[in-house]
């Protein structure tokens, strides 16, 4: 009972300190463990790192997910020009993403760009006035986005080596581990269950979404407010990131970023824009907790991950 009441008044304690409410369910799950209250108090804090992860595309590839989506909503429509059904290529597909965004508008361009054509759906006639092709291509993005959410449900699961790397920062005392995404909370929840698991989930110190801030990335208002709510110093923390748009708000936080290029983001120029280190993902170069703290313990200004990132 003793021991009840003193863990109590010390959770409620680090509570105060935090001064966070979202940030207290991990913090209670951390105090069952004295190690973990320990290092939560502030005398510490000036020895503690944090390691931000965002979720598209860091945590799960979405691109696929939504690509099989298209491809799944055309063939339920039974959409064909010619004889030939409508279905787009994992290469097409990536010039879709690298010249228009949203989904309607690669439809638009998909039609009316590339093929020239708008297609039938089943035996309906062709559209033959802007109006009917805008409702054709809202009832299809109406359909895919109902087909994605499926797929995230069945299929998401995260990228190699990111539970790993999770793991040892959510196990080592002087590590706090957040998600900074700017999709919205039902969206980012629903992802993160799925990937990660529940329980590990709520293990997270902090999660900030799209919803929790007024300007979303480029601009560093995610990952600043994040520095805060944790109560450590840019500095000190490490974000993972997969694109330009992430990395400038990486930086523009004054945080170090480790970038996890996909197919799509391969060939733009991170290191030009001041990433501290690129890998194609975290497990095939045996990214560990160790290659990205130990060079900063020693002195913050410390490349990271030296010996397994690409040449700068
Ligand atoms: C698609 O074609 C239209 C009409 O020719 C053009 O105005 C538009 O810029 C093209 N879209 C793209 C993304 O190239």
């Amino acid at each position: 009972m003793v021991k009840l009441t003193s863990a109590l008044a010390l959770a409620s304690a680090i509570q105060c300190i935090d001064g966070f409410a979202s940030t207290t369910v991990s913090r209670l799950s951390r105090s069952f463990y004295p190690h973990a209250l320990k290092s939560a108090l502030p005398a510490s804090a000036s020895d503690q790192f944090a390691l931000l992860f965002d979720c598209d595309g860091v945590i799960i590839e979405t691109e696929e997910l939504h690509r099989l989506a298209y491809n799944a909503a055309f063939k339920e429509f039974e959409l064909f020009i010619g004889n030939e059904p409508v279905e787009w290529s994992v290469a097409y597909y990536d010039i879709l993403q690298n010249t228009v965004g949203g989904g309607k508008n690669k439809m638009f361009y998909h039609f009316r760009n590339t093929t020239g054509v708008f297609p039938a759906a089943g035996n309906d006639p062709t559209p033959t006035t802007p109006e009917e092709e805008q409702d054709l291509v809202d009832r299809l993005q109406a359909r895919k986005t109902e087909l994605y959410k499926e797929l995230i449900a069945e299929k998401a699961e995260a990228r190699p080596g990111v539970l790993e790397l999770m793991d040892q920062a959510l196990a080592d005392e002087n590590v706090r581990v957040g998600v900074c995404s700017a999709s919205t909370k039902a969206a980012v929840t629903k992802v993160l269950d799925v990937t990660l698991g529940e329980e590990r989930r709520k293990k997270l110190d902090v999660t900030i979404l799209g919803d929790d801030v007024s300007k979303l990335k480029p601009d560093p208002l995610i990952y600043i407010t994040a520095a805060d709510r944790l109560n450590i110093d840019p500095a000190r923390c490490v974000v993972i990131e997969d694109s330009v748009v992430g990395l400038k708000a990486a930086k523009g936080a004054g945080m170090k970023c480790i970038i996890t290029y996909t197919k799509s983001t391969e060939n733009e120029d991170f290191y030009g824009l001041g990433c501290d280190a690129k890998v194609p993902d975290l497990g095939s170069r045996g990214v560990n907790l160790d290659m990205i703290f130990g060079p900063m313990k020693e002195d913050l200004s410390r490349d990271i991950l030296v010996d397994v990132r690409d040449a700068p």
